[in-house]
């Protein structure tokens, strides 16, 4: 059996939110005093979180990854990690994080099976990286990635494009392509969390490929990108650097991915509100069956497009994108 959406598109990547909690006020994600959290008694269980996945194995998900809030702020992750490793169909286990607590887990999670990691990371520049997260933690969030390296780990680094970031700084990102082959993805600013969002606070993708393409020469991947939502490239001298452009070059044709919310709601795009309550199902026990039944029919839901304007309104008020899995 496999999800498909009323458009013929295959899902087969689920992210999964693991907490709406997160110890960073990143200035484009949350204001300074926080947000308003969910009660942690509507957060599913690590169980009802497996065994969701595990439907959506049967169902055709292949990749999975935790992200939150800051997932690692949830206890014992790597026994979530441990849990859904072994489903059948699942292929891929990844985790999107912070960093900030990568140096005490990185070995609990590698001992548990994962092997990719992607760290949040705005800027190379300390100063910079405390204005954008508000918390003063560079180096401590730099030893987590090289704890994570050390440890085995696949590590991948997300930088949001901000008009603040001097040039300079994301050009940096592809130096570190070079000399580490650490690769980084550079992510358009969305108006996901209604934090300060303008359309003129969008430096558009193409011009940090511009910037990065006149400080080194850099060649199209070979590898088909798929359902990928980076374009990537190739960093002459080594190493890669991808670019998401998902408001001025969106890749909703290829989407292949659902998003569950640590309330056990599936929401069904990043950008729109269909979604999917799944909790009652979990709570009154419901077989197998009865679940499928329900994500077979719901997904038809999933639009055509995320249908962003620069002008709508709701750009300044949308669900946040901590509750549902970045
Ligand atoms: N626009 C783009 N990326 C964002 N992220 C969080 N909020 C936004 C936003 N408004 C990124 C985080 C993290 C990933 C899960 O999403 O920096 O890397
Ligand atoms: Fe936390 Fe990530 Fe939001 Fe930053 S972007 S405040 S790290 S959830």
């Amino acid at each position: 059996m496999q999800l498909i959406d009323s458009f013929g598109r295959e899902i087969h990547s689920l992210r999964v939110s693991v907490t709406d909690r997160c110890n960073f006020r990143c200035t484009y994600c949350m204001p300074p005093e926080g947000i308003e959290l969910l009660p942690r008694a509507h957060f599913l269980t690590y169980e009802q979180m497996t065994r969701l996945v595990g439907i959506l194995a049967r169902l055709g998900v292949r990749k999975v990854r935790l992200t939150g809030g800051e997932p690692l702020l949830r206890k014992d992750l790597a026994e979530l990690v441990a849990m859904l490793r072994p489903l059948p169909g699942i292929e891929d286990i990844s985790l999107t994080t912070n960093g900030y607590h990568l140096t005490e887990y990185a070995q609990a999670l590698w001992d548990a099976g994962l092997r990719r990691i992607n760290v949040s990371l705005d800027s190379l520049d300390k100063a910079h990286f405390h204005a954008v997260t508000r918390v003063d933690a560079f180096d401590r969030v730099w030893q987590g990635i090289e704890a994570a390296i050390a440890t085995g780990f696949r590590v991948k680094l997300n930088a949001v494009a901000l008009k603040e970031t001097p040039m300079d700084d994301m050009v940096a990102f592809a130096g570190l392509a070079k000399s580490r082959g650490i690769e980084t993805r550079f992510i358009e600013f969305m108006p996901l969390c209604g934090q300060g969002w303008e359309p003129d606070k969008v430096l558009p993708i193409a011009m940090v490929r511009e910037a990065v393409g006149r400080a080194f020469r850099l060649d199209p991947d070979e590898i088909a990108r798929g359902s990928s939502v980076a374009e990537t490239y190739r960093v002459e001298g080594g190493g890669r650097v991808g670019f998401i452009g998902s408001l001025t070059e969106p890749f909703c044709e290829h989407c292949d991915r659902v998003r569950l919310g640590v309330d056990g709601r599936l929401q069904l795009c990043l950008f729109r509100d269909e979604s999917l309550e799944l909790r009652p199902f979990l709570e009154h026990h419901a077989p197998d069956e009865e679940i499928i039944n329900y994500l077979m029919s719901g997904v038809k839901l999933k639009a055509a497009g995320h249908g962003f304007r620069w002008d709508d309104p709701r750009n300044q008020s949308r669900p946040n994108i901590r509750s549902i899995g970045g």
